[in-house]
């Protein structure tokens, strides 16, 4: 048995590794592989709140890797996609790696990272290179992930902000992100547009293909957390306040490229309008039960960011229900 500590809901309860470091991965997730779970996030910087980019929420290290049998003693596997060094021209720190996710591909027998990449000073600028997908891959989980293409799906106009990825039960994957068109780009139509889009990913994994949909009940959300449960396609998400916790929304679907519907806010009882006081990563299948890994983004040092492990519940037509507990018997 395992018992996943979510603490109240004004609580950061703080997982270590067996070094007695925090697990600092911030926005990332869970693969199990092999009898193991792998905890993946962006390592952040032990600084304040600042400006532009200066503060914690950035990082000088990369995305780093932890791993475990039982969700509860974290051994540290050290950096998976390093950030450069101070004269690499893109992978410059502090940048950040957003979001990361990973996908194993059965065709070619590697791993496969997609993230949102912000590049140094590690703002959400609207430069070039600024706000971008990333592709990386590995020949083991736990490898050092080589830099496939530095992009932006669709067309350059769409920076990319949160992201997520999602693999079929037909092997086929697609990248989710919210495509983010400003005003420069899109006077002519609307001012300003964002939206959550889908793209199916080229067999490998690594690139985009011209299939993709923007999906149209997606306006304005992001924190994109996409899974499949009987059949049915499922899509939580945060609105768009930053840092600050906001109501969570879920859609569903027949089909990834279309047909979304608004189904509303999966979260009841105390705490349901802040999302428990978190902001969705991933959607994560333990022992064949779905969870939803939430961050509690702690802007006062973002070390110290916790996350939060809730069950999801399904009612006979796949709605979802979500409560808080303090703690998840696993
Ligand atoms: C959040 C978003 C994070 C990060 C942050 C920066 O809303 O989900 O991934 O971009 O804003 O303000």
């Amino acid at each position: 048995m395992i018992v996943f500590h979510n603490g109240a809901l004004d609580e950061f309860p703080l997982l270590h590794d067996t070094d007695g470091n925090v697990l600092n991965a911030s926005d990332g997730g869970i693969i199990s592989v092999d009898g193991w779970y792998h905890w993946y996030g962006l390592a952040l910087r032990p600084l304040p709140f600042g400006k532009n980019g200066s503060g914690g929420q950035v990082s000088d290290t990369g995305v780093v890797m932890y791993r475990s049998r039982d969700l509860s003693t974290w051994e540290y596997e050290g950096v998976i996609l390093r950030a450069g060094s101070s004269n690499d021209t893109f992978l410059r720190p502090p940048l950040r790696f957003e979001r990361p996710k990973l996908l194993f591909n059965k065709m070619t027998g590697r791993y496969v990272l997609w993230c949102h990449f912000v590049k140094s000073p590690g703002d959400h600028g609207f430069t070039d290179g600024a706000a971008e997908a990333l592709s990386a891959s590995c020949d083991r989980v736990n490898g050092n992930y080589r830099v496939e293409r530095i992009f932006r799906p669709i067309d350059r106009n769409g920076y990319v902000r949160d992201c997520t990825l999602f693999e079929n039960s037909d092997d086929a994957a697609y990248f989710i992100y919210d495509r983010h068109v400003s005003e420069a780009f899109n006077s002519v139509l609307k001012p300003f547009e964002r939206c959550l889009h889908i793209v199916r990913l080229t067999d490998d994994y690594l690139d985009e293909t011209s299939s993709y949909a923007r999906i149209d009940a997606c306006d304005a959300r992001e924190a994109p957390c996409m899974f499949k449960r009987e059949g049915k396609y499922y899509l939580i998400t945060s609105g768009l306040t930053g840092w600050e916790y906001n109501e969570a929304l879920y859609y569903m679907s027949d089909s990834p490229l279309n047909g979304w519907k608004r189904m509303g806010n999966p979260c009841v009882g105390e705490g349901c309008k802040t999302t428990f006081n978190s902001q969705p990563t991933q959607v994560v299948s333990i022992k064949r039960r779905l969870y939803l890994l939430s961050e509690r983004h702690n802007t006062r040092n973002f070390v110290e960011c916790s996350h939060i492990l809730l069950p999801l519940e399904f009612d006979a037509d796949g709605r979802i229900t979500i409560q808080y507990k303090e703690n998840v018997i696993i």
